[in-house]
């Protein structure tokens, strides 16, 4: 019998690190294949599976099914150096890539320039900084903008890879040496002999896989609020972590993205700098933070804590027309006795509307809480909705009444057992 066509997109709808690999995990087990479609080692997803922990920053977390196909779609930005060094991480954890991984050749490339010009310019801004991972992501993608960028396919073409590269410099007003550029060329040689064999036209599989039939997860990377369009702009990142984002990165009609599921924290989260209305400095931050283990995956940062905003949570979920939501975490709210969720902002007497467009000034704006009570009961081993506590359920009705949209899974603790499915 044939199968029918689908593709589900598993998107980050607030500042990243809302358990999307975990979600992702989850879901993949009925997955042919998963993608990743914009970002690069900026990312941090990690999985836990029977007691043993994988991250993956640029891989697609699919790589742990040991049938799954992966992809890295044209809308990332690849460290070569960086990427084979992940690759051989996992393959010591017993990860078989062997005919699973497939690069975009059109993915573009972050050279060790970029990682320079990623740092330098964090420290020119001084307390003006964004906060970045330092992986030389808003650089490469800023090149990849500006046309001088080099892309994956490029390394084949030695002499075209020359000049292209000397031209980067160039544009940068830096002049290497005849020796440095030597010696970059062969370290990206080098790289270029490990990956070659990975790297094709994914765009023209992608189509292909998805009309024969086969299930396609879009794995999202950063969150909405991450966006460089619609996120907390300067405060983003420099990719469209956002729905659209799908189809421009991994060359897939938009009319093919049959299902959209939008993964929130049961809290909220943020590393790096900007706006973040809800933001907690108590003890029940604190307490978040370490029961939570809400450390950077990427660069070991402590992660900022607040309440649930719902207000930034019904604009993402808007803004990429979701179908349903994953909630996770929410485990580390147990023994909390009160919960806020946020519910309006208010500048003055006024309550805005619905997220701001503008920069918000946090000087001026107060949020609107709707104060719920707590549980106590350990819900780690819960797997149906039934089973948690009446307040946990009137807290998780409280956001899908205030997204308008269904809750189709909570995650209960880090494991891929911990998850509760809705319908
Ligand atoms: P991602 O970037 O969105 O994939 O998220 P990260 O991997 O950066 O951060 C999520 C963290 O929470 C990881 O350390 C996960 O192992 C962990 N985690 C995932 N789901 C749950 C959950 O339901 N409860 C708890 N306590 N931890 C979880
Ligand atoms: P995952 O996929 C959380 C944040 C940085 C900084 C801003 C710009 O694990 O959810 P960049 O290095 O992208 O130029 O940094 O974006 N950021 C993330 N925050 N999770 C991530 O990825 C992030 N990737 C970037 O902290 O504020
Ligand atoms: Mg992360």
């Amino acid at each position: 019998m044939e199968r029918e066509m689908s593709s589900l997109t598993v998107l980050g709808c607030m500042w990243g690190d809302e358990a999307k690999a975990k979600v992702v995990d989850f879901l993949g087990a009925s997955a042919d294949v998963v993608v990743r479609f914009q970002g690069g080692a900026n990312a941090g997803h990690t999985i836990v599976s029977e007691g043993k922990k994988y991250v993956f920053h640029s891989v697609p977390s699919g790589m742990l099914y040991p049938t799954t196909r992966c992809v890295i779609a044209q809308g990332t930005v690849i460290d070569p150096f960086g990427l084979r060094e992940e690759m051989q991480g996992l393959m010591a954890q017993g990860i078989d890539f062997s005919g699973r991984l497939f690069i975009d050749s059109r993915a573009g490339l972050v050279l060790p320039l970029h990682k320079e010009l990623d740092s330098s310019k964090e420290e020119q801004l001084g307390k003006n900084r964004i906060g970045t991972t330092g992986k030389g992501i808003g650089p490469a993608y800023a090149d990849q903008s500006a046309r001088c960028g080099l892309r994956m396919g490029d390394l084949a073409h030695p002499d075209w890879l020359r000049k292209r590269l000397l031209s980067l410099y160039d544009l940068h007003g830096q002049n290497p040496d005849a020796a440095a550029l030597d010696k970059e060329l062969a370290a990206l040689a080098s790289a270029w002999e490990f990956l070659r064999g990975y790297v094709t036209e994914v765009d023209i599989l992608l189509r292909e896989w998805y009309l024969q039939g086969d299930s396609i997860l879009f794995e999202g990377a950063q969150g909405t609020l991450l966006d460089v369009g619609f996120g907390t702009y300067p405060f983003v990142t420099s990719s469209h972590t956002m729905c659209g984002g799908v189809s421009t990165g991994a060359g897939f009609p938009p009319r093919w993205l049959d299902k959209v599921i939008g993964v929130y924290k049961a809290y909220g989260t943020r590393v790096g700098e900007g706006p973040f209305p809800t933001e907690i400095f108590d003890v029940t931050a604190e307490r978040i933070r370490v029961v939570g283990n809400e450390f950077g995956t990427t660069t070991g940062r402590p992660r900022r804590i607040g309440w649930f905003d719902a207000v930034a949570a019904k604009y993402t979920a808007d803004l990429n027309g979701l179908d349903g939501l994953a909630i996770t975490l929410l485990d580390v709210l147990s023994g909390i006795p009160e919960l806020k969720i946020c519910t309006g902002y208010w500048q003055g007497d006024t309550r805005l509307p619905h997220y701001p467009s503008h920069h918000l000034d946090l000087e001026s704006t107060q949020p609107e809480y709707l104060t719920l009570p707590g549980w106590e009961a350990d819900i780690g081993a819960v797997n149906k909705l039934g089973k948690l506590p009446k307040a946990a359920r009137e807290y998780l009705e409280a956001i899908q009444d205030l997204l308008e949209r269904p809750i189709e899974l909570v995650s209960v603790g880090k494991e891929r057992s911990q998850t509760i499915v809705i319908n």
